[in-house]
């Protein structure tokens, strides 16, 4: 195949399998029947998932897991994750079960706040495009009472727009930069429409204001767009206790392990090779709630990366210290979630995630999702200053390599058996299966 199709997209479902099967396949009956045992078998269901996107051809399977025993402000949650690296709900657990009998987890929401540009092209007098903006501010807020009537009956709204003189960047470059509160909603739509709007009355009022040459006039808009950067919608979760809380079996002298848990830190901080892998683990918490909730984890990654480099270095998003016989370990990350629209009434599994932690505002949402990005680098940084990362790994991996080798109920018990007492590798498990089937 070796030439665009015209048309794909309104071939049916089944023809495009067809296609698809006959075209990449050397045997299209399998790759048919494989794609089509992932069908739904509730039509509705199924017919809910195709129209998510385009051109669906079958369901991607990603486990719903929960960790339990977060407590959190004083009151338990289990929280569902959407993930398929194996040991990460297992972190989460462990690590919420830890700090559940140590005064649990604190979450603050310190703000919400969301940002929207309109970038345009303006040839002229800065004075007099200042000038303008400052008379026809409140057109942009009368122009959009259509869309923002809804919002503001829930408390949220355009919350101001400024101009912003971008010249020093690139020529004749200004910004409309506007900010939002979306109260449960994440916003996008919201966000998009007003700016949408703004960049119309800018053009209409710019073609009708006196003081403009002709060439001022003719302002011209690049793009409209909400930022996925959201540095003022923050929030902070941390876990606290006096060191010698932290003792426990794996942890028997507490004080050297919150001393090397806190260089760990401070190396993330320092060093953005290891900041982005530390970071890593964060997000492997953060996604899997996003991913569980129906928010787009696409703009959380791209936000929080770049709300880590903000100082002009890549660092860490969480910090550590001690301080008066206390261990203290903390993050504040930028989340802009929702709980109301997009996904979230229409994925029946999002429903059900939302409907297990008590239907959430989008604070209290961006909280869980704090918490267990905590947890995660908490897990981590624990197992890495200690035994290691890959004890636990690849624990959680011997069930990926046995169901690779599509062993046996025997084989699994007996391999698990004596990988209790031996380092678990790949090839280490794999030597040993074969043993077992000669
Ligand atoms: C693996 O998914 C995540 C870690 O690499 C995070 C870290 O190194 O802190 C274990």
């Amino acid at each position: 195949m070796n030439q665009p199709f015209s048309g794909f997209s309104k071939l049916s479902k089944e023809e495009k399998i067809n296609w698809i099967a006959a075209t990449y396949f050397t045997t299209p009956e399998e790759a048919v029947a494989l794609l089509k045992k992932y069908w739904n078998s509730d039509a509705k269901i199924q017919k809910l998932h195709d129209e998510f996107i385009e051109n669906t051809i079958t369901n991607f399977y990603i486990p719903l897991g929960v960790a339990p025993n977060f407590l959190i402000n004083g009151k338990y949650s289990t929280i569902p994750m959407a993930i398929e690296e194996s040991s990460v709900v297992a972190a989460a657990s462990k690590a919420a079960k830890f700090w559940s009998t140590r005064g649990g987890f604190k979450a603050t929401v310190i703000d919400t706040e969301k940002i929207g540009q309109v970038h345009f092209t303006y040839k002229g007098d800065v004075s007099k495009l200042e000038l303008f903006f400052a008379q026809i501010k409140s057109t942009f807020f009368t122009d959009t009472e259509n869309i923002t009537t809804n919002m503001q009956k829930r408390g949220g709204g355009i919350l101001d727009i400024e101009l912003r003189d971008k010249t020093n960047l690139m020529e004749n470059y200004f910004q409309l930069h506007a900010t939002f509160d979306t109260k449960d909603s994440m916003g996008a739509n919201f966000i998009n429409s007003c700016l949408e709007q703004f960049a119309n009355t800018l053009k209409r009022e710019a073609q009708q204001f006196d003081l403009f040459s002709e060439t001022e006039k003719n302002i011209q808009v690049v793009m409209s767009i909400l930022s996925n950067y959201v540095p003022n919608c923050i929030v902070r979760a941390e876990v606290s206790c006096p060191i010698e809380d932290l003792e426990e079996k794996h942890i028997p002298n507490p004080i050297s392990f919150a001393e090397r848990f806190v260089q760990a830190v401070k190396i993330a901080e320092i060093e953005p090779y290891r900041a982005v892998t530390h970071n890593k683990g964060i997000m492997n918490g953060v996604d899997a709630v996003v991913i569980a909730t129906g928010n787009d984890f696409r703009a959380v990654e791209a936000g929080v990366h770049a709300y880590a480099s903000k100082s002009g270095q890549y660092s860490s998003l969480s910090h550590a210290k001690i301080e008066n016989g206390f261990f203290t370990f903390w993050l504040e990350i930028p989340l802009a979630l929702g709980t109301v629209g997009g996904l979230t009434s229409l994925h029946p599994l999002v429903k059900l995630s939302l409907e297990m932690l008590e239907n959430p505002s989008a604070e209290e949402l961006m909280q869980f999702v704090a918490v267990a990005g905590l947890a995660q680098n908490f897990a981590a940084l624990r197992s890495l200053t200690t035994s290691g990362i890959q004890e636990g790994h690849m624990k959680m991996h011997l069930n990926n390599i046995l169901n690779q080798f599509d062993a046996t109920e025997e084989e699994r018990h007996q391999v698990k058996n004596h990988f209790k007492h031996h380092v678990v590798s790949h090839s280490g498990v794999v030597n040993f299966i074969e043993s077992l089937r000669q």
